[in-house]
């Protein structure tokens, strides 16, 4: 068998079946990558620790970025975490869905350590995907999951992506297409005093402020020389290995186009038109400028146009409203990487 095909030999597409073999995977303490509708989790059970490190092996990832821990019901977390009044009229309004809160542990919580990374808190999610749901359910117990990448790399959001990435370092993706929302999950601080914002994504922060009836404290982009409250909100988290260029208007000779809109004006520095390039050059996120298809695009098309060939990957502007918010902030940060 090729390289290639052993990668390949863990991707079994999702149904009861493979939802049962996938939980008892996790029951004997492996690791699952499922689909949510943000991106791919890579799965452990939370309250195994050797499982919970496993998936900091897999990732590479520094020990100290705290993880997200997933349950099918709201049911569940009062075991684990203290799911105040804010957290539960949130949950009533988004859950299951694309957010994340994180609160604090009660005593004696029994979610491995390694999940919080020494914090006295918890990141918690209830994910809607209907795979995602069923494979919860039949865990059994809380599943600690982060995107299923190398750390530092674009998060999966379609199972080729795992694969590509982590290969046999996972024991099964349970497969089902691409994800619905395909950014990250909103990750919103409900430990402290008053809410902040973590990482930006499909739930913005104008719809939680609403249901609250008051404004939220975004802190959503690491400034530099600040404690880092979430690890996510560094720079450097989302990246394609070649250079990333926003906001651009026209091209420069090597570099992929990703188009937003139409992209029929668009010129090529020293001559040419953005149109005539290859299928591989050039991907739209949405021709109608249509932002939730676009966030639904915006990785799996970094991942296709992410290739030594290409000097960048240059962006067209994006607007920065509802989920556009969540699209830039993930393309600055890619912008960044590239710069270092
Ligand atoms: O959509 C998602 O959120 C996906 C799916 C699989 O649920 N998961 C995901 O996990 O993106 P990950 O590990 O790539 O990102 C989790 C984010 C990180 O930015 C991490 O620093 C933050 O949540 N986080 C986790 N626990 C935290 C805690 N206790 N306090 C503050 N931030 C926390
Ligand atoms: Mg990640």
């Amino acid at each position: 068998m090729s390289a290639a095909e052993q990668k390949q030999s863990s991707l079994i597409k999702a149904g009861a079946g493979a939802v049962r073999q996938a939980a008892q995977i996790i029951q004997d303490g492996g690791l699952v990558a499922f689909p949510t509708e943000t991106v791919y989790g890579l799965g452990a059970n939370a309250l195994n620790g050797q499982a919970v490190a496993r998936i900091f092996a897999a990732k590479e990832r520094p020990d100290f970025n705290p993880l997200i821990v997933h349950f099918h019901d709201p049911d569940q977390l009062p075991e684990y975490v203290e799911f105040n009044e804010t957290a539960r009229l949130l949950a009533s309004h988004f859950w299951p869905g694309p957010i994340s809160f994180v609160l604090p542990q009660v005593q004696g919580c029994k979610i491995s350590e390694l999940c919080s990374a020494g914090l006295p808190t918890l990141a918690v999610r209830v994910p809607a995907h209907k795979i995602a749901q069923s494979f919860l359910k039949e865990c059994g117990v809380p599943v600690a999951a982060p995107s299923a990448n190398k750390s530092g790399r674009l998060s999966p959001t379609a199972p080729v992506h795992v694969v590509g990435s982590l290969g046999n370092a996972v024991d099964m993706v349970l497969a089902a297409g691409n994800c619905e929302v395909g950014l990250e999950s909103t990750v919103l601080d409900l430990s402290g005093s008053e809410p902040v914002l973590l990482r930006f994504g499909a739930i913005t922060a104008e719809q939680i402020s609403s249901v609250l009836g008051y404004d939220i404290k975004v802190s959503g982009t690491h400034i530099e020389g600040e404690t880092v409250k979430s690890p996510g909100q560094l720079l450097q988290h989302y990246a394609p290995s070649i250079s990333v260029r926003m906001n651009a208007v026209d091209l420069n000779p090597g570099e992929a186009l990703l188009a937003f809109g139409s992209d029929k004006f668009m010129g090529i520095k020293g001559g040419g038109a953005a149109k005539d390039l290859p299928d591989c050059s050039r991907s739209n996120l949405s021709e109608t400028s249509d932002l939730n298809e676009a966030a639904a695009n915006l990785f799996r098309m970094l991942h296709n146009l992410d290739r030594a060939e290409h000097s960048a990957i240059a962006v067209m502007p994006i607007p920065r409203m509802g989920i556009g918010v969540a699209i830039n902030d993930r393309l600055s940060r890619a912008a960044q990487s590239g710069k270092s």
